[in-house]
């Protein structure tokens, strides 16, 4: 949440990992602007309670939806439910242009603003339309517009979109019933996705048991030829977390999970067998480490 401009944390939800919209309201005070809800791996926080919370109390809400391109929250399209959402063309996302991004700004009484900030702090998106004869400096900006190389690049992307997240959604499957096994003999928790959201196939995960050592289970995996990485350091534990932003209650979730997250590698060009062999091998370091 941004309480006057400061960051407040508050803890995730054990299921999702996504912010626990319960908390959310005794976090609010008189200095509070917005709610920010990230939408992690790509599976929607829960919007209503999140939207209702933010109307009652006259905030505004922010989707982080870098993750979240066409996930879906009860048939919503993710990015679209808030009053502003940002979404990522970082190369790790799943459609990329390299670096880049976007602003979603679906209430319409920022569009001219955001559009001046966009172009230098200039009106020359007014100008462009043929309102103004003109354009001249009206605000703060910065040159946020992507080229035209990007943009083709991303053009492409977009156009191919249902083919990757399709792709991705059936690796993302393919982990989920080949690793149910390990989930019942308790070498992991596999992700939950609360019926309702329609993800996007953007990252599988897995949570270790708390008492394993993941730094050796890493080790293992990358002996083995698999390359799998943990995720964020939290980012109230974080320098510019501690320096810039405050919590609200005890993170106790969020720094346990951290601790137990690990990401198995996803790409739209992974093969079936490909899966399959990172399955067989998380199993026997997992065995090979209890
Ligand atoms: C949840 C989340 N928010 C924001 C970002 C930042 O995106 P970008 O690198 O395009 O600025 C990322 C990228 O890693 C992300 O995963």
């Amino acid at each position: 949440m941004l309480r006057g401009g400061v960051p407040v944390f508050v803890d995730i939800r054990a299921d999702t990992l996504n912010i626990d919209e319960r908390l959310i309201e005794a976090a609010i005070t008189s200095r509070t602007k917005a709610i920010v809800p990230v939408h992690y791996a790509g599976v929607a926080c829960e919007m209503d309670a999140i939207m209702e919370i933010a109307r009652r109390r006259g905030l505004k809400v922010v989707e982080d939806a870098a993750q979240g391109i066409m996930s879906r929250y009860k048939g919503r399209m993710l990015g679209g439910i808030g009053d502003f959402a940002a979404f990522s063309f970082h190369e790790t996302k799943n459609i990329i242009s390299g670096e880049g991004g976007a602003l979603m700004v679906n209430d319409p009484g920022f569009v001219e603003r955001a559009e001046i900030i966009r172009e230098k702090g200039t009106d020359r998106q007014r100008f462009f339309r043929g309102e103004i004869d003109k354009y001249t400096w009206q605000d703060v900006g910065s040159s946020f517009l992507p080229g035209e190389l990007i943009s083709a690049f991303l053009a492409a992307q977009i156009g191919k979109s249902e083919e990757i997240i399709g792709r991705r959604l059936e690796i993302w499957h393919r982990y989920h019933e080949g690793l149910a096994g390990l989930e019942q003999s308790g070498g992991i928790r596999r992700p939950i996705v609360p019926e309702g959201c329609q993800h996007n196939g953007h990252l599988y995960y897995v949570l270790l048991p708390p008492s394993s050592d993941r730094a050796s289970i890493l080790a293992g995996l990358k002996h083995r030829g698999v390359g799998a990485v943990f995720h964020y350091v939290p980012l109230h534990s974080s320098p510019a977390g501690r320096r810039f932003g405050r919590v609200h209650g005890a993170l106790t979730t969020t720094e346990r999970v951290s601790e137990q997250l690990i990401r198995l590698p996803l790409w739209k060009d992974m093969t079936d067998p490909q899966v399959d062999h990172v399955v067989a091998i998380l199993g026997e370091v997992i065995a090979s480490a209890s």
